[in-house]
């Protein structure tokens, strides 16, 4: 089956929220970084699978940072935008703010890169559809993307047995 007609980022961009409950937090009373890696894996395939129109499967999570902690009874908010796309691979960069509900005050918290694999018939990987370039943001995001892909590829290499 061929893939799809070229899809612009925008095309699969996504943006999930969810509030913060006690039962999201780790032993310090702030929410547990575990949380918000799943939720940044979810909004990550989220938006890989829109544009490949597939299920994806998540090969490499990287980058991921947490540069402040977030608060109980916050909103967490994870945006996923496409970046970089090879033949069967799709790279997606998600950021993450806290927003406080009653101020409306938001803060950048964390981000993370993520590649996933589209999932075709027998389980192996299949065809997506180009990344159609409409911005230089979509071109700055492309380049750095095929960098850091082109090197997580040399790391693959270099770790084969
Ligand atoms: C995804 C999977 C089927 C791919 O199988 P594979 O034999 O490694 O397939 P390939 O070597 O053809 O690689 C597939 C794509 O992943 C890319 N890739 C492979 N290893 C990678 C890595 N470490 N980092 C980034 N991309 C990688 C390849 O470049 C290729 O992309 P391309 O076609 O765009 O160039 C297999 O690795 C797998 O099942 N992994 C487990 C996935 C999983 O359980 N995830 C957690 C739950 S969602």
């Amino acid at each position: 089956m061929t893939p799809a007609q070229p899809k612009s980022p925008e095309r699969s961009r996504v943006t999930l929220h969810q509030l913060m409950l006690p039962e999201h937090a780790n032993a310090l009373g702030n929410v547990h970084g575990g949380e918000i890696m799943k939720m940044v894996d979810e909004a990550g395939a989220i938006a890989a699978m829109r544009h490949a129109q597939r299920q994806c499967v998540t090969i490499a999570i990287d980058s991921m940072t947490f540069d402040k902690p977030v608060h109980l009874g916050h909103l967490l908010v994870c945006d996923a935008r496409v970046t970089y796309v090879g033949r069967t691979s799709i790279e997606v960069s998600v950021k993450v703010h806290a927003e406080n509900p009653i101020t409306a005050e938001t803060m950048l918290t964390n981000s993370a890169h993520l590649v996933y694999v589209a999932i075709g018939e027998g389980g192996r990987p299949c065809e997506v559809p180009k990344l159609e370039l409409l911005t230089e943001e979509d071109r700055r995001q492309w380049e750095e993307g095929e960098f850091r892909q082109k090197q997580r590829l040399a790391r693959r290499a270099r770790s084969a047995p």
